[in-house]
């Protein structure tokens, strides 16, 4: 059993296979938080320590750690939840009323209930265990069983507690063309901040906090969670007066309100959560296995070609026909019609919600491009950007009132477009049978869902921060239903929509509209930390690179890129035989790794050169991967060492170096370590190895296997 409570002092025990969390309800009816870290096997063996208070001006609700502090009483630290009654009172008062265990298929699930003590208000506190994955979920439902509504302010999934001072916080910042720039910062005092007002997820920070005690990739203690929630959320890490640091995630605060009618329930959004002893590594590989299998769908990626990059918005039928016999030709599997196709999209500033074929573009339909991609035996993919609509296009002029607006003031564009407000029922209705239509009357297999621009004026409605990004995962959930062969990929002006809320709804993940393979090999890196390879999708285009202007050898473009899920972005109309030839040649060696690349474990390696090498590692049962990357050669460098991760120690391996083969053993390839010299800028390697007497064939092209 994952979850044993200790009825005696009402302790619950939630377990995985090696950590631990724990929780207890006093004789308050407080939700006390008792414990977090290695696994521990009895409950009643954890005790609740009678808490006084410091001063009067430290009471005890101050320094309790409570599962899920609300605002209210003599609390001044950071709460999850703020309401307000119908008769004004701004406080809540809660008591314990009982739990339930309920177990679904291997996931046990344990509901705490709560209720105010005055009104019918309840507050149920939702825990999963996985076992097998290291890693629990949490998430609180409100439900108004009075007769009068309640108003939400603040909601947080939770609240951690973490028993140290001094730990160290790492998350991402960035921008457009920069997104997933990790960084790690000490945790003083005060609070850390990191959010989302945008709507549309962010480029920004993402919705997780990684809290560590100097951990590096395979040692020490690492503490994080992960929001299940694309919209605007906020996450506050917070070292208190009292030698503990809390942690919490939830929807933001910021210009948010929830009205609950009389009746109503809402369940904010989930947190996956986890510790371990054993670094980062085992933090991430927790993760990756979760995420692809049993958040994400089953099946490798295809390699797409996406047409982009070469076209823009000057779009015709013969020559994506041309760029589809060439992608063809390269051995692209997936032939993807992005922007420009529709309406009368000439540039940003018409076309969108005009969703129907510019016959000038298309003469003969959109048919006769599908016939000819699916007459190469490729899969077709189309680019859409259901949630936007430009003031020129046929559908503003028709419905002005769809869009998010405030009637007294001019509405914002924002690369020309406004955002339909999804919290209708009748837009929801709108973008839902408009993507049926496409996906019934043409022969798609992939869509690529666009959103360029953030949300503002946002009506009177404060609750769209969080209803419209879960009107999207309503509609995009019943076209998959509908029509489950297809693959969705989320783009939101590039790496803006990735997170644990949209991991499970869309299929695929675009990483960033920075395509430097050399700016992308520290964007994967950050990015690698919680979300699994499998959802990164990758493109080699063309240089001088559109956004860095750097010219980076097409060998280094492709294993940079290889190290997702491959695409191909480039006009490969202009490229040289010599290119096609070393195309071919890659996409083909990529068809053979995808699985260990896609499926595989993923170990960021150390590089002990002050030279600055990238190093990456994939394991997937006997067969590995390295991938070595230097940008830059100083004058007089003398190469790194490899030291390989994850190889049973008395086993031995076979290297395929440039050089030529070398046999060694798993332990002395991760002590020892193997040399490595690349030569030059922009040098890199991909060299596979496998271990003795594998039974799987070393790299066969028809292991490959069938992509979704
Ligand atoms: C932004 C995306 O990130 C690009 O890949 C491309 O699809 C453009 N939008 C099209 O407008």
């Amino acid at each position: 059993m994952s979850i044993a409570v200790s009825r005696e002092n009402e302790v619950f025990l939630l377990s995985t296979k090696s950590t631990s969390y724990a929780f207890g309800i006093d004789d308050q009816g407080l939700v006390r938080h008792l414990y977090w870290g290695r696994r521990l096997e009895r409950p009643e063996e954890l005790e609740m320590p009678v808490l006084t208070e410091v001063s009067t001006n430290d009471p005890v609700l101050e320094i309790t750690p409570e599962e899920f502090p609300v605002y209210g009483g003599l609390r001044y630290k950071e709460h999850c939840l703020k309401a307000t009654f119908a008769d004004g009172t701004r406080e809540v008062v809660y008591r314990y009323c009982g739990y339930e265990l309920a177990q679904h298929e291997t996931v046990q699930e344990l509901v705490l209930h709560l209720k105010d003590a005055h009104y019918d208000f309840l507050l149920d506190l939702h825990y999963k265990v996985y076992p097998d994955y290291d890693l629990m979920e949490r998430s609180v439902v409100v439900q108004n069983q009075s007769a009068q509504p309640i108003t939400i302010q603040q909601l947080h999934s939770g609240q951690f507690h973490i028993p140290y001072e001094g730990l160290n916080f790492s998350n991402v910042h960035g921008h457009w063309g920069a997104e997933q720039q990790r960084f790690v910062q000490k945790v003083g005092y005060g609070a850390i901040v990191i959010e989302n007002r945008r709507g549309i997820s962010t480029h920004n920070h993402n919705p997780y906090f990684i809290l560590d005690r100097d951990a590096t990739e395979t040692s020490g203690e690492v503490y994080f969670g992960a929001l299940r929630m694309s919209g605007n959320f906020s996450g506050v890490v917070r070292q208190t007066q009292y030698g503990e640091t809390l942690a919490q995630l939830g929807l933001n605060p910021h210009d948010f309100a929830l009205e609950l009618q009389p009746g109503q329930s809402f369940e904010a959004p989930a947190i996956l959560y986890g510790y371990s002893h054993r670094g980062f590594e085992a933090m991430t590989h927790n993760l990756h296995r979760f995420a692809r299998q049993r958040v994400m769908r089953p099946g490798l990626r295809p390699v797409l070609y996406n047409s982009w990059e070469a076209t823009e918005f000057a779009v015709n039928c013969a020559e994506q026909i041309k760029l589809a016999h060439k992608a063809k030709e390269l051995g692209a599997e997936l032939f993807v019609l992005d922007d420009g196709w529709f309406g009368q999209r000439h540039g940003i500033d018409n076309g969108l919600g005009d969703w129907y074929v510019n016959q000038d573009k298309f003469p003969h339909g959109l048919e006769e491009l599908i016939d000819a991609v699916k007459g190469l035996d490729m899969k077709f993919g189309l680019w859409v950007e259901p949630e936007m609509v430009n003031p020129k296009a046929q559908l503003y002029q028709d419905h002005p009132d769809w869009i998010y607006h405030f009637d007294t003031r001019t509405s914002d564009t924002s690369r020309g477009q406004y955002v339909l407000n999804l919290a209708k029922e009748e837009v929801q209705r709108f973008v839902y049978e408009t993507m049926d239509g496409l996906l019934t009357r043409y022969d798609i297999d992939y869509i690529k869902w666009d959103a360029n621009r953030p949300i503002s004026q946002t009506c009177l409605r404060q609750d769209i921060w969080v209803t419209h990004i879960r009107a999207v995962y309503d509609i995009v959930t019943r076209l998959k239903q509908k029509h489950p062969h297809v693959l969705f990929e989320a783009c939101a002006s590039g790496g803006g929509r990735i997170d644990y809320g949209i991991l499970g709804i869309f299929d695929d993940f675009w990483t960033s509209d920075n395509t430097d393979a050399c700016d992308r090999l520290s964007i994967q890196d950050a990015y690698s930390y919680l979300y699994p390879i499998k959802a990164m999708r990758a493109w080699v285009t063309d240089c001088p690179n559109f956004l860095s202007q750097r010219v980076i050898p097409l060998s280094f473009r492709y294993h940079s890129a290889m190290m997702g899920s491959l695409g191909i972005g480039c006009n490969i109309l202009k490229f040289t035989p010599q290119d096609v030839a070393l195309s071919r040649q890659m996409i083909a060696q990529y068809k053979e790794i995808r699985p260990i690349v896609q499926e595989g474990d993923f170990y960021r390696l150390d590089n002990p050169s002050p030279n600055r090498y990238f190093l990456y590692e994939y394991l997937k049962g006997e067969q590995g991967l390295l991938f070595a990357f230097l940008p830059q050669s100083r004058v007089g460098h003398r190469g790194t060492t490899v030291r390989l991760r994850g190889l049973e120690e008395d086993a031995r391996y076979t290297v395929h170096t440039p050089q030529g083969d070398v046999t060694k053993s798993g332990r002395c390839l991760m002590q020892c370590g193997l040399p490595l010299h690349l030569h030059g800028d922009y040098a890199s390697a991909l060299i596979p190895f496998t271990k003795e007497g594998s039974s799987e064939t070393p790299f066969d092209t028809q292991s490959g296997g069938s992509t979704t």
